[in-house]
């Protein structure tokens, strides 16, 4: 949720920080903050409210920041304590001495809090951050009284030691003192973090995008590991001391694939760049002339999946969205019982996981806390976990038994787009490579296949409606309330549409099975209300066309997604939006494109801050 970013080497570290911060801005941005240690041990902060622009107007003024070689910086989402000043990281003991920016949330912070107050400390922030780094900075204190340096460590690293002990929750954190003017700390449990590693220097953060342009050789921290990083060298162990061999990986994404290029927003390119990522998720897995299905990640398990009884595809928002697709599915082509469940409510309603279940959890970060820990649970329970994600190296990723990634390129944008349709895509590919193993023809496979490796251009056709999307946004993106509509396949597409929209524009809209409107929603219709319907020619057309009367009888405007060259739907319709013909298991990923749109569109001309929509963050890693 939070970002961080920290260094610790020869450059200048404040122009690094915040190159970095803008990167992670996605993460959480209501707040920022920077610290550095200069050459003479003394510390510097700066703290702000709102973006990072504006923590950079601060450190123009004057006095500015010295030059430092060591550093640390966080841009925050706010879970205890307002965004305010005060509670905004970096946050120091009392006396200033340590410091410190965290990710994630310290449950026994209350607890912590009060037994500080105890031994006379003093507070200045809401947060529970604080209550750590004042713990670090106490036993920092006793530490150094009793002389109680451990050969091979330092005092820093110790006291970040003894208090991660006394802590529940999770955290990535980055820590410096002035009295170690050359070390930095770092320790994960639960909350990612990663450190790249250069010529003589580090930079850590919570996520690779900050780091791609300085190195791409990286280790990723596991939960209750830390390392202790000085100029030209690093220890990784874990929090109880014990000396871990770092393992240094490669980063998959090149640093062009984070800018934005020529596009306004990151959403806006991450739709547009649907048709290569699909392409590229596709690649070396649907083989067209042997219609066959290639899984490197899932293939050891090939018995156990094709002899599963149960799979439960799990995540969170557009994930979960996903899942829900995957759950039709695995149903329709790959024959198998299926459930598609929240994770957050999974994890706590102690599920029935018998042999042969199999759990899937889809996420795009492969960070999210709900997600990860519904994983966890499944696992715990002797489920087979399988992981759909996109971040290579992500905590899911690491912790599943097998998976398939998107390779989708990273999404910057907090409206998940081109995340959605590969996921779909290779709940698709799953669900091939599971059916053709029991009952699905060779023909059926090579149609399906064929069909798939056809979306990608198709996705190109939908996208040149982008300025046709665009006017009809215009005339209704004043309009508070709206519907989205669709069946089987399109029942979780309405529901994403619903969602994009309202997590950009701010406009309060619902998805749901077009039959489900009669049962009570139909109430909510009235004059001009605007309701979109995914009525593509398919099982069910006849039954929506049914639906769209009913709401047109009532006053609403439709907007309906049709398939190319569908003249009758006109006459039921007040805009029409088309899209390519395609099998029905794969129109949900031409049907989605045209709603993204006019999500986007919505929010550009309500002037709503697209990539970074009020309260929300990329990646939700607490829960
Ligand atoms: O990284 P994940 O895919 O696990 O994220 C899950 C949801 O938080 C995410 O899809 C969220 O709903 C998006 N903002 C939707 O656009």
């Amino acid at each position: 949720m939070c970002g961080i970013v920290a260094y610790v080497g020869r450059k200048i570290a404040q122009p690094l920080l915040i190159e970095g911060l803008k990167r992670l801005e996605y993460r959480g941005y209501d707040s920022a903050g920077i610290a550095v240690i200069d050459q003479k041990g003394a510390m510097h902060i700066r703290r702000a409210v709102g973006r990072i622009s504006v923590l950079e107007d601060a450190l123009q003024r004057v006095p500015t920041l010295p030059d430092a070689s060591l550093g640390m910086a966080h841009t925050r989402w706010a879970t205890h304590g307002a965004p305010t000043e005060a509670n905004a990281h970096p946050h120091t003991d009392d006396t200033g001495r340590i410091a410190l920016v965290h990710n994630g949330i310290i449950e026994n912070y209350a607890a912590l809090k009060k037994f500080l107050t105890n031994k006379g400390h003093a507070f200045s922030s809401q947060t529970d951050t604080e209550v750590l780094a004042m713990l670090i900075g106490d036993l920092y204190a006793d530490m150094q009284v009793k002389n109680q340096v451990l050969p091979g460590t330092s005092l820093l690293q110790q006291a970040v030691q003894a208090a991660l002990h006394e802590v529940d929750g999770t955290y990535g954190i980055a820590v410096i003192c002035k009295d170690e003017p050359d070390t930095l700390v770092v320790a994960r449990k639960g909350s990612p973090l990663i450190i790249g590693v250069g010529q003589e220097e580090y930079i850590v953060a919570s996520d690779a995008s900050a780091i791609v342009e300085h190195t791409t050789q990286v280790v990723y921290l596991n939960d209750n590991e830390m390392a202790v990083l000085k100029p030209g060298s690093f220890r990784t162990t874990t929090i109880n001391n014990i000396t871990i061999s770092p393992v240094i990986s490669q980063l998959e994404n090149k640093l062009e694939e984070y800018e934005l290029g020529d596009y306004e927003h990151y959403m806006l390119k991450e739709i547009f760049e649907q048709p290569s990522a699909i392409r590229n998720c596709l690649r070396g897995r649907a083989e067209q002339k042997e219609s066959r299905i290639v899984l490197g990640g899932i293939v050891d398990h090939t018995r156990e999946l094709v002899r599963a009884k149960r799979f439960i595809l799990t995540g969170q928002g557009t994930a979960w969205h996903a899942g829900l697709v995957g759950d039709y599915l695995m149903e329709d082509l790959a024959k198998v019982t299926t459930e598609c469940t929240y994770a957050s409510e999974f994890r706590y309603r102690n599920p029935l996981v018998e042999e042969g279940t199999v759990v899937v959890a889809i996420s795009q970060s492969g960070e999210t806390a709900d997600t990860l820990a519904a994983l966890r649970e499944a696992k715990e329970k002797g489920a087979l976990a399988l992981g759909i994600v996109n971040v290579v190296g992500s905590t899911i990723a690491r912790e599943t038994d097998g998976g398939i990634y998107l390779h989708a390129g990273p999404e910057i944008g907090v409206a998940s787009t081109k995340a959605f349709t590969c996921q779909c895509v290779v709940l698709t590919m799953l669900a091939l490579f599971l059916g053709r193993r029991k009952f699905m023809s060779q023909s059926v496979c090579h149609e399906m296949i064929d069909g798939l490796c056809a979306v990608p251009e198709q996705i190109e056709r939908v996208l040149e409606q982008s300025d046709h999307v665009k006017q009809i946004a215009r005339e209704f993106c004043d309009r508070e309330n709206w519907l989205f509509l669709g069946r089987g396949y399109h029942f979780p597409v309405a529901l994403e549409g619903a969602l994009k929209l309202k997590e950009i524009s701010y406009i309060h809209s619902e998805g749901m099975p077009a039959a489900e409107m009669k049962h009570g929603p139909i109430a909510l219709i009235n004059e001009g209300m605007p309701v979109v319907f995914i009525a593509t020619k398919g099982s069910q057309y006849d039954k929506v066309i049914s639906n769209i009367e009913e709401v047109r009888a009532r006053g609403g405007k439709i907007i309906v997604v049709a398939t190319e060259g569908d003249t009758n739907i006109h006459k039921y319709s007040d805009h029409v939006i088309e899209v390519p013909h395609a099998l029905e298991p794969l129109q949900p990923l031409l049907s989605v494109v045209p709603l993204q749109l006019l999500a986007y569109h919505c929010a550009v001309a309500r002037d709503c801050n697209v990539d970074k929509p009020r309260n929300l963050a990329k990646s939700v890693t607490v829960e």
